[in-house]
């Protein structure tokens, strides 16, 4: 979508035009994936310290109608588990633009045709292993089956394109590359392999931990011939297969960053806006929100933020340092 003729640019200090917001909408979550979250004691936000569906679309339409954002996607936690979700699905279509949502899929079944309904188009599902046992020890619930009618909901509910994100981890699922592979082809469904991040609460990751891309793309190759598909501004590199027979995209978040093309900022489910999953520091916007203070302050508030977006995240150097939040709190 274009942006709106009366939109002022949002340009970062590198050049970049920022044009994509990602609301996270819950810190909560349904599932315990082993690199999220701690099996127990997980202390949730207050109900009070989340943004209300209100606050969202206030914030949203000044990064659309203001900002000429083209783009936002919902995320969690889980954003399943916020009540009423398509209400707020259906109030962020009214901006008219591109609506996408990132879930694990465990409770999609029961959603997804309200969210196409509501105007969502697009859908990431989150899925790390298609073994029933694995699946269970990855997430610590067994819903692998659940996720699989998701999948079918999604794809019955017309949602388009069905996205599924595969985070590979050395040792833990790389033995499933091409399965997963198959299993998009079989579906109809985009398989995005995503290279693990050091992201999560505790100290499990390690650089030996993360699949590079590259080796995805060799071995799906050896079983599944593809060619490369010329990029655009996305994170992915998208492969089809010569078959014709679908596509696949890698994410190399860690072997060859996308931070040059980065257009993306967020604002976390307590409204703690944050130029780069990895940064280190946040921009209170509930408080403006809250106060009541008029668009202009949050416009200012937004561009002072979006002032200190860096050129990358650091990854794999001396200097990095680990966001104190988790990929829950932030909101993937
Ligand atoms: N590295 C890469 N991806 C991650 N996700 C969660 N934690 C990490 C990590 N450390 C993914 C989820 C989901 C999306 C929201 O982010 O699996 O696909
Ligand atoms: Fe929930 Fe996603 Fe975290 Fe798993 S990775 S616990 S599905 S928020």
């Amino acid at each position: 979508m274009q942006p709106q003729s009366s939109a002022e640019d949002l340009i970062d200090p590198h050049g970049r035009t920022v044009r994509d917001l990602r609301i996270s909408v819950t810190d909560r979550c349904n599932f315990r994936c082993q690199y999220c979250m701690p099996a127990e004691g997980m202390q949730w936000l207050p109900r009070e310290e989340i943004l209300s569906f209100e606050e969202i679309e206030r914030f949203a339409r000044i990064c659309t109608e203001h900002f000429g954002f083209d783009g936002i996607r919902l995320t969690g936690g889980e954003p399943l588990v916020r009540a009423h979700l398509p209400e707020l699905v259906q109030r962020l279509a009214s901006l008219n633009v591109d609506i996408a949502l990132t879930t694990n899929g465990a409770t999609l079944r029961l959603h997804a045709a309200a969210l196409a309904k509501a105007g969502l188009k697009r859908i990431n599902i989150s899925l790390d292993s298609l073994r029933r046992d694995r699946f269970l020890e990855l997430t610590r619930r067994d819903e692998l089956d659940r996720v699989m009618d998701g999948i079918d909901s999604a794809l019955s509910a017309g949602l388009n394109p069905v996205k599924i994100n595969v985070v590979m981890m050395r040792g833990i699922n790389d033995d499933e590359i091409v399965d997963f592979a198959r299993f998009g082809r079989e579906k109809g469904v985009t398989v995005r392999f995503i290279e693990f991040m050091p992201l999560e609460a505790g100290d499990v990751w390690n650089e030996s931990l993360v699949v590079p891309a590259e080796e995805i793309v060799e071995t799906i190759n050896d079983a599944i011939p593809m060619e490369p598909i010329t990029r655009g501004s996305e994170p992915a590199e998208r492969w089809r297969y010569t078959d014709g027979n679908g596509e696949v995209g890698v994410i190399a978040s860690v072997t060859r960053p996308f931070c040059g093309n980065c257009d993306r900022v967020r604002i976390t489910a307590e409204g703690q806006f944050r130029t780069c999953l990895f940064a280190v520091d946040e921009f209170d916007m509930r408080t403006l929100l809250r106060e009541e203070a008029d668009d202009n302050k949050l416009v200012e508030a937004i561009k002072a933020a979006v002032g200190t977006k860096w050129a990358g995240h650091s990854i794999g150097q001396v200097n990095f340092i680990r966001p104190s939040r988790t990929m829950s709190q932030i909101g993937g």
